[in-house]
């Protein structure tokens, strides 16, 4: 049977810098609240006229200079992501446009922060079904548009960026080993963005309300995630008689310091084997962890034959994770 693999990467994240010590200046808050609190120092914000397809853009024409592919050679186009251009089309729809990929199907997924990874799931069963054999698959997100710069507990955490991969179908042993996903919609209020849907379309209202903004119960939604993010990578593993030991980089979604070293010491796994990227960039939501794997590769922390986890957790709430043998 056929497996799907990861044959390159790519990232992109947009240069403007907005420090801890900028949002001192814009909200009641401290860089040493939000260092200690979340370990985050920095994030990227998209200039006014960028859009989320223009960050996947990015980061998926160099993935596809990595693989040394075309566009056209691209048979799907997934892109994980809860703050798209528009409604419709997709995102992947306008990524295809921007990317002149002709031969390619697309549409967007919304699974909140866990997004790529359940991305990583539908492709890797399409490549396994044998009905693609190669995709495009990006986590985008712009979060600054839908950041209400006026609430201290949510505005500090986000940031924007892409990463891509790109999966091919092998007949090698290395590639995606097992995918695991997971949602408990009982629990939606914890994180959500209320306006702008079937259920509060746009109106005077909405906005004078701040429907428009992400809204998040963070010390509720924390408890969840240490707990789900601890059982989801023992699932991982077990499944795959490993070891936490046996991995040579856990890459978790970069939404809190201490969730990431809560998870890695419930796993009695070393720091050093975790990637960290939030401190740069923040809360990417679905580009979080592309951008983090596409840091890990270029940087040489992942080798072939390497076990690489991936885990992630966010609004739905949703959690996943995938073991990858790279
Ligand atoms: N600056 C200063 N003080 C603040 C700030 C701030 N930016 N934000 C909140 N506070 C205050 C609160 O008002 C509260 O004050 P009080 O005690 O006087 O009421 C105090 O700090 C503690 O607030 P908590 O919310 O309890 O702080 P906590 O330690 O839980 O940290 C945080 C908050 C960082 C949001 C954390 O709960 C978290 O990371 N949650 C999980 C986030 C997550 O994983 N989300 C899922 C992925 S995101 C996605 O899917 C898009």
């Amino acid at each position: 049977m056929f497996k799907s693999r990861i044959i390159a990467t790519g990232s992109y994240v947009p240069e403007k810098i907005l420090t801890n010590f900028d949002l001192e200046k814009m909200v009641d808050t401290s860089d040493e609240w939000i260092s200690e609190r979340t370990g985050i120092k920095e994030r990227r914000i998209a200039s006014k006229d960028q859009s989320t397809s223009d960050l996947a853009y990015e980061a998926s024409k160099i993935a596809l200079k990595q693989a040394n592919i075309k566009a056209k050679d691209i048979d799907l186009i997934i892109v994980a992501t809860v703050t798209g251009d528009m409604p419709v089309p997709s995102t992947a729809c306008l990524l295809q446009n921007h990317l002149n990929a002709k031969n390619a199907a697309a549409f967007d997924i919304n699974a909140a922060c866990s997004g790529f990874i359940y991305g990583l799931a539908i492709a890797d069963s399409f490549i396994k079904s044998g009905m693609y054999k190669r995709i495009l698959l990006v986590g985008a997100e712009i979060l600054s548009k839908f950041t209400d710069w006026q609430d201290r507990t949510t505005c500090v955490l986000f940031g924007d960026g892409a990463g891509a991969v790109i999966l091919e179908s092998t007949d090698e042993e290395n590639g995606i080993i097992s995918t695991h996903l997971y949602s408990d919609g009982t629990l939606w209020e914890l994180l959500n963005l209320p306006g702008g849907g079937s259920k509060n379309p746009p109106s005077k209202e909405t906005i004078e309300k701040r429907l428009h903004f992400l809204k998040m119960r963070g010390n509720e939604t924390f408890k969840v995630a240490v707990r789900s993010l601890e059982s989801i990578a023992v699932e991982s593993l077990k499944k795959n008689n490993l070891k936490p030991s046996q991995l040579a980089a856990l890459i978790p979604h970069q939404a809190n310091l201490r969730i990431i070293q809560a998870t890695a010491d419930r796993l009695g796994l070393s720091m050093d084997k975790v990637v960290v990227n939030i401190d740069r960039y923040g809360n990417t939501s679905a580009a979080s962890i592309p951008i983090a794997l596409d840091e890990a590769v270029r940087m040489g922390r992942i080798r072939k034959n390497d076990y690489v986890l991936l885990e992630a957790f966010g609004g739905g709430l949703t959690w996943a994770s995938a073991l990858i043998k790279w």
